[in-house]
């Protein structure tokens, strides 16, 4: 079964990026597909800071589930016109070539369209860095389409829920064409 892990790049506890990879996961699941969500705030503040040592537990378990994915999403709020510090410092941890061979799906959050380009310009960057060559267009979306109701529920527009659908579905036909490539190679 194909699997798919998602890096949960806020430090919020109440993220809405964090809960845009649980809707993402839902359709994922429904497909098919296994998931895990991990998160920056699976490694304790000092390992992010001054780093992990090699057998640290919680940064095996999670470079373990990434290396078992075929497909990865990073989500993360734009924070200062780029991605969040702790996302930074959390794939500085991992393995120099983490993200090679997987289909990967950026998703941003931000509080405006001011910095729509941030997926291109700072996101993909530090990905192709750890070794992905197939990063998908992505999602952003910012506070104004993604308000919390009355009850403090994520809610999205229906045009910004449609092209969240549409990334998750390019999503399972990259996974879908890279198992076949495989399978024929
Ligand atoms: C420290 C900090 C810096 C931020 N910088 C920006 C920014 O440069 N541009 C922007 O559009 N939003 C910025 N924001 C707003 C967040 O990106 C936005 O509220 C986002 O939806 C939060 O996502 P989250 O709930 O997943 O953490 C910033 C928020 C914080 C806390």
């Amino acid at each position: 079964m194909t699997h798919i892990v998602a890096i949960a790049g806020s430090p919020s506890d109440n993220a809405k990026s964090t809960e845009l990879i649980r809707r993402v996961f839902l359709q994922l699941e429904e497909a098919g597909f296994t998931t895990k969500l991990l998160s920056v705030r699976d490694i304790s503040p000092q390992e992010l800071i001054y780093g992990a040592e090699q057998d640290s537990p919680n940064l095996k378990k999670v470079t373990q589930h990434i290396e078992r994915a075929s497909g990865v999403v990073i989500a993360t709020p734009v924070y200062k016109a780029a991605y969040s510090g702790a996302l930074k410092a959390f794939l500085d941890l991992l393995p120099q070539k983490a993200l090679a061979g997987k289909v990967i799906l950026p998703i941003m959050t931000a509080g405006s369209d001011k910095h729509l380009l941030a997926i291109d310009y700072a996101l993909k960057p530090v990905l192709a860095a750890l070794g992905a060559t197939h990063i998908l267009n992505g999602f952003f979306v910012s506070d104004e389409r993604a308000k919390r109701d009355q009850f403090g529920l994520l809610s999205l527009d229906d045009e910004t829920e449609q092209r969240l659908g549409e990334q998750v579905e390019l999503l399972t036909a990259s996974l879908s064409l890279s198992s076949q490539q495989e399978i024929e190679a």
